[in-house]
């Protein structure tokens, strides 16, 4: 079959899973991306590439809500090498500000090349003559090139989910030059921030030797003709709508009201929702919390904070660290400030359902995102969408993508935790009408610009990419 889009992500939109008995299922995986494309996907009729989620395992193509799935098998080592090792304890961690310090290995540059040139072959044989090819994310970053090679007639888009890293740090790659070819394979190169084209474009200036002007470079074609890649920002969204009128059903606003019940209907509920990730500054929001109530600031049972960290990479060592040290916080605090019938932290290492996300985002008045760096944060966004009643504050780091957006926010700098400290405080007694007003200006720019019209626009700016003419 040939499809006119296709889509190629280190995931599917599904986790599939095999019984003993042999028979396999799947359910919706977790993650950004796949809520942000889903949608897009299912009207466009598309095929989409990506891995299972489990290793070694083979599954023919399957339709699921309108989308050809696509499976890609990884072996275990590739697993280990490919995924947890190149992209999630290479790339991941020096994209991010080298939070956790990277960890070079050639073996899995070498698994990571091999993946990224499975990925492009299976695209290969999906798309149509001239079809649209959308790769996403940075486990992906060599199959635009590999793709083009393999396929010269296609269209190729790439987006960047996460921050790209200034030049300085982006320099520690061993294998920078071959990354950056591995992206101007495409004809788009999409990021979240207007910084974050800036950093790629500059990186192309300082360790190519290739022509730039503006958000324009130019590279030379093995025939020795020019094509245009184009890089710049395209900030991802929601399916606000789809928040929105979740947070309107009876049922959902009845399971917010039994979780404030549950909590012993405290004057403040304050809410946390992260993967388990270092990125995401959790215990410095902990930290700051357990100094509010340490200086009677704030108190229990009268405020309860609720801290979702679904479980993310758990074979990464430095996720494992992690999740030792915000249990360890979390135990201390609990410990020190909770009596029997009033906890401060609600601690839940699990994943939810929209539906249960968008009860808990009602069900709270104080939404924190302290993330230490973050390409966008959706999060942020679908508390805002699920805020239909203009009540809950918004505090935001300025680390992340969305800061750039979402003025009404609280602004935070999570390093700063007596910042921090005095946002929250400030958050958890700002009266209505201020409340209300900047909850009406986020809510405008959440609703306005959600996950279609990030891909329509995307699509669009690709779509008017110049065309170099095969002979
Ligand atoms: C981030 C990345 C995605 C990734 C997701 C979940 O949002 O940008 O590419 O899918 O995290 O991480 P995981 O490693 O579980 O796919």
């Amino acid at each position: 079959m040939a499809y006119e889009l296709v889509v190629v992500a280190n995931r599917l939109p599904v986790d599939i899973s095999v019984a003993a008995d042999g028979t396999q299922s799947w359910q919706r995986s977790p993650g950004g991306l796949v809520s942000a494309l889903e949608p897009v996907m299912s009207e466009a009729h598309g095929a989409w590439i990506g891995w299972s989620g489990s290793p070694d395992l083979e599954a023919e193509p399957f339709e699921a809500d309108g989308v050809h799935l696509v499976p890609v098998t990884l072996s275990a080592d590739e697993v280990a090498d490919y995924y947890e090792g190149f992209a999630n304890d290479t790339l991941w961690p020096l994209s991010h500000d080298v939070i956790s310090p990277p960890v070079y290995h050639r073996r899995w540059w070498d698994a990571y090349r091999r993946v990224n040139r499975r990925f492009a072959a299976e695209a290969a044989q999906e798309a149509a003559q001239g079809a649209t090819v959308w790769v996403h994310d940075y486990q992906l970053q060599l199959v635009p090139a590999m793709l083009r090679e393999l396929r010269p007639d296609l269209r190729i888009g790439y987006f960047h989910h996460i921050p790209f890293p200034p030049l300085e740090i982006f320099a520690q790659l061993p294998w920078r030059r071959q990354v950056l070819e591995g992206l101007l394979g495409a004809d788009l190169v999409g990021f979240q921030r207007t910084g974050d084209a800036g950093n790629f474009i500059r990186t192309v200036r300082r360790f190519t030797d290739l022509t730039t002007r503006g958000a324009v470079i130019t590279v030379p074609g093995p025939d020795g003709r020019e094509r245009q890649v184009r890089a710049s920002a395209f900030p991802i969204s929601i399916d606000s709508a789809r928040f929105d009128a979740l947070a309107r059903t009876p049922e959902v606003r009845a399971r917010a009201r039994e979780i404030r019940a549950d909590l012993g209907d405290p004057g403040v509920v304050l809410l946390g929702v992260d993967r388990l990730d270092y990125t995401k500054g959790i215990r410095h929001r902990i930290k700051a919390y357990g100094e509010l109530l340490e200086e009677g600031r704030l108190s229990v049972p009268d405020t309860a904070l609720v801290q979702v960290a679904s479980p993310s990479r758990q074979n990464v060592e430095a996720y494992q660290q992690l999740r030792e040290e915000v249990e360890v916080l979390v135990g201390r605090i609990n410990g020190e400030f909770g009596r029997i019938g009033a906890t401060p932290i609600h601690y839940l290492h699990h994943s939810y359902p929209p539906e249960e996300m968008a009860a808990l985002y009602l069900a709270a008045d104080v939404m924190l995102v302290t993330s230490l760096r973050d390409g966008m944060n959706l999060v942020a966004k679908e508390f805002v969408a699920a805020c239909v009643d203009d009540r809950g504050v918004l505090v935001l780091s300025e680390f992340t993508g969305a800061a750039d957006e979402l003025s009404g926010s609280l602004l935070v700098n999570p390093h700063d935790i007596d910042g921090l400290k005095d946002a929250i405080a400030h958050a958890t007694r700002m009266d209505g009408r201020e409340m209300r007003s900047r909850m009406r200006k986020l809510r405008r720019r959440v609703l306005a610009d959600d996950v279609r019209k990030w891909s329509q626009s995307f699509l669009r700016t690709l779509e008017t990419a110049p065309r170099v003419p095969l002979r």
